[in-house]
């Protein structure tokens, strides 16, 4: 089997290739190829790479290239975790929006617009040379925002489905509070990729017994802290939101705690630099501890989940797992075509929504918001224009007003023309 990796010199990889390595029984990878356009990069990261693989006996080639077209020739999955602009950029979309009073997020809100605008026409454009090369392969999109890149992708035809780690991260945290094995949970989780709820924690399987008032109970302090949120968010709910709900329920205190703080972008660069170092030294072998302080965790898991899942290599047909697929509806509230985040069973001819619990009024009416946001936010990126971009914003329930949406536009593309040749 053959996997290509988009992105492949991303710091995140050796997480990436540490999971392949200890999960190569139910995902058994022959070539794996790291495409990346920075080759000093590739270089580091391939260089460890193959060292992790040489330390756990893996039996698979890595090999890395710049060309696109050679690197995903004849690939039986590509997985693309890219970023167009790399920090730079991500540290605008997290800056700009605070000169409205508005959240600068990377995915949520006008800087997860921006995002989207930089990255749909890139992923097209990636995703029709695989369909070139390689017809069949399955795309695994990891690449931000989620929801409307998978949505692009579908929309155009490809063979693609949508992961975050969120779900995977929540499953092992309820894990560890239960005491039990992460894969006895399966989650009740919907909504949108980075808008999601657990309205469930199943034991044993998606119609199992619910454990989750129990975990509440028990653990809803740790659980808020961890969140960030207070305690009463999830009394009232009872539920667990996603950390990205913090940026709705908590929008003011977190745009107020943004303005007085590095941004995220800062610190990750300055993380990056760091890993890049650590990678450089030929004795290092393994993934380093400093890996985990980035927010990706356990998404080598969730990769391999799927991937085998798709490719039929996993323990059986069928798997459950959370994934950004059609609704086609699994929400009844959105279009068939909107793109969701919820439990699916997976199999080698993609992945099918389970019937998911009806959807409080409280959590429908934000997922409907969103959801017509990102629909704008598509066409944005699509067709191009002011227009399209103020539309999009206007359409965010975290903006909505219209001077705001305004003076977003103006900001987002002044700060994006490099990467928006109609801006
Ligand atoms: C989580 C999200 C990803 C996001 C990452 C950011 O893993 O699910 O979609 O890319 O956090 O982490 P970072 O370390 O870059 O802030
Ligand atoms: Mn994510």
């Amino acid at each position: 089997m053959k996997l290509a990796v988009v992105g492949g010199g991303s710091t995140y990889t050796p997480e990436l290739i540490d999971g392949f390595a200890r999960l190569r029984d139910t995902l058994p990878i022959a070539e794996l190829v790291l495409v990346d356009p920075a080759a000093d990069r590739l270089e580091l990261v391939g260089g460890l790479a193959r060292r992790i693989f040489a330390r756990q006996g893996h039996p698979g080639r890595i090999t890395t290239t710049a060309d696109l077209d050679a690197g995903v020739d004849g690939a039986d999955a590509v997985l693309l975790q890219l970023r167009v602009g790399g920090q730079a950029a991500r540290l605008r979309d997290e800056t700009w929006p605070l000169e409205c009073g508005c959240l600068g997020q990377e995915t949520t809100g006008a800087g997860g617009l921006a995002k989207a605008l930089r990255t749909v026409p890139v992923v097209l454009d990636i995703a029709e040379r695989v369909r070139r090369t390689s017809p069949g392969a399955w795309i695994i999109d990891f690449t931000n925002p989620v929801g409307i890149v998978t949505r692009a992708l579908l929309d155009a035809g490809h063979r693609a489905v949508g992961l975050c780690n969120v779900a995977i991260g929540l499953q092992r945290r309820f894990a560890a509070m239960l005491g039990t094995e992460p894969a006895e949970l399966h989650l009740d989780h919907v909504g949108l990729n980075h808008l999601t709820w657990e309205l469930g924690v199943r034991k044993g399987g998606p119609d199992g017994e619910d454990l989750l008032p129990g975990l509440l109970a028990d653990h809803a302090d740790r659980i808020a802290a961890e969140l960030r949120l207070p305690r009463e968010v999830l009394d009232r709910l009872g539920a667990v939101p996603s950390y990205y709900l913090r940026y709705f329920y908590a929008h003011d205190e977190v745009v107020r705690e943004l303005g007085a703080k590095p941004s995220r972008a800062a610190e990750v660069a300055a993380m990056e630099r760091k890993l890049l170092a650590l990678y450089a030294d030929p004795s290092l072998d393994e993934k380093p501890a400093l890996l985990a302080s980035r927010g990706g965790a356990f998404y080598s898991e969730a990769a391999v989940d799927l991937a085998s899942a798709l490719l039929g290599t996993g323990a059986g047909p069928g798997s459950v797992q959370v994934v950004n697929a059609r609704n086609r509806g699994t929400l009844p509230f959105l279009p068939d075509d909107a793109v969701v985040e919820v439990q699916a069973r997976v199999d080698g001819s993609g992945p099918v929504p389970l019937p998911a619990p009806r959807l409080d009024p409280l959590y429908a009416g934000l997922v409907g918001h969103v959801a017509a946001y990102e629909e704008q936010a598509l066409e944005a990126a699509l067709r191009g224009g002011r227009d399209r971009v103020f539309r999009a914003l206007l359409a965010h329930p975290l903006i909505g007003q219209f001077d705001r949406a305004a003076g977003l536009a103006d900001r987002l593309l002044a700060h994006n023309k490099e990467y928006l040749p109609w801006a």
